[in-house]
């Protein structure tokens, strides 16, 4: 089966940037979201881009007009019909995301594929709703996703060897770098990524020094392109909550307990950039 056709469920920060590429390389894309606002900003979103690449040189007027004309809005989920591969990016969240793969499995033609860019939830549980658990696979973008090369791939229990091999391929296509990971809470990337950044709010949360000069250390001391605070309100505060929930409940290992300070904050609704607020302020 070749892919030409795809959807991405979830107009965020993340469905829009995978929309965005998917339609760079020449795909036929619908970026889909249930919440009419979201979907609108999605859209502007990657214009937003697509004009300041075009300013910068990278890409052609004619690129643009050709890449928006591959993109188009849809807020229906029966839009997965004649779609060969759907991947979402919707709030990581196991019930909501269970719910759409039963749903999409009903809609969405046998042959297609089904993704999921959860940042740390299994693939092999998502997979085990649908009835075809060999066509379902996790294909994890990192953000901003047309600037941040990874993709990690992961297969559940009963992913294919074919399937695995044309989501490879297909991130060959998207220009990024697929690595192949096990299916275990956090894959490798948030593993590694989620405890370093719950530290950092820690240290914030135990005065030890103030959100400002923990992101100094990193980016001075350790070369990191943003502190882990800024990096934090950058992916949303309660993504961060989600992925160390599922990585605290996943191994049963009180080393990974959430920073109360963190679930304060997600309580508060300082979600970080997206709204407004979160360790730093925004406008
Ligand atoms: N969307 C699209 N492009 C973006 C962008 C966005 N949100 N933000 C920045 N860019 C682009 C800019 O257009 C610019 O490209 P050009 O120079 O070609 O125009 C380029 O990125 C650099 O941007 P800036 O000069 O404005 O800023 P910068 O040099 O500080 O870089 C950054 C910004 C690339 C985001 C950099 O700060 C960085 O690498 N930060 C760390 C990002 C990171 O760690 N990501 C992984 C998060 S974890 C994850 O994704 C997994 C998960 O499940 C939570
Ligand atoms: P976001 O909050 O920016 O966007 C989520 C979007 O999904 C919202 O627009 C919401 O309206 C929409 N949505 C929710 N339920 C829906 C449904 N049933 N149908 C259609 N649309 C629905 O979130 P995000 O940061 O883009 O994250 C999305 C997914 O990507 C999560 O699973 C997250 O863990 C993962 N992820 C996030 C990052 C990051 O840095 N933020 C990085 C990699 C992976």
């Amino acid at each position: 089966m070749e892919i030409k056709k795809i959807m991405v469920i979830g107009a965020g920060q993340m469905g829009a940037g995978i929309a965005q590429v998917c339609a760079q390389a020449g795909y036929d894309v619908l970026l889909n979201d249930m919440n009419e606002k979201a979907l609108d900003q999605g859209m502007k979103n990657i214009e937003k881009h697509l004009t300041r690449a075009v300013d910068k040189q990278r890409i052609s007027d004619q690129d643009k007009a050709e890449t928006l004309a591959r993109l188009t809005a849809s807020s229906q989920l029966e839009d997965a019909e004649g779609r060969d591969f759907v991947i979402e990016a919707v709030v990581e969240n196991m019930d909501v995301k269970a719910k759409l793969f039963r749903d999409l499995d009903t809609i969405a033609p046998k042959h297609a594929i089904l993704a999921s860019n959860t940042s740390s939830l299994p693939i092999t549980e998502i997979a085990a709703v649908t009835e075809r658990p060999d066509q379902v696979i996790g294909m994890h973008f990192m953000n901003p996703v047309p600037v941040m090369k990874l993709v990690e791939i992961i297969r559940g229990l009963q992913t294919s060897d074919e399937t695995y091999q044309q989501v490879e391929a297909l991130t060959n296509e998207l220009k990024k770098a697929p690595v192949e990971v096990a299916d275990f809470p956090g894959f490798a990337a948030n593993r590694i990524l989620m405890p370093m950044i719950n530290e950092a709010i820690y240290t914030v949360y135990e005065g030890v020094a103030s959100p400002e000069d923990i992101d100094t250390v990193m980016k001075l001391g350790m070369n990191h392109p943003m502190g882990p605070l800024t990096l934090a309100d950058f992916i949303g505060l309660d993504t961060c909550l989600y992925i160390m929930e599922v990585l605290y409940e996943g191994f049963s290992d009180s080393k990974y307990r959430p920073c109360p300070l963190l679930r304060k904050y997600v309580k508060a609704g300082w979600l970080g950039k997206k709204s407004g607020r979160g360790f730093y302020q925004y406008t």
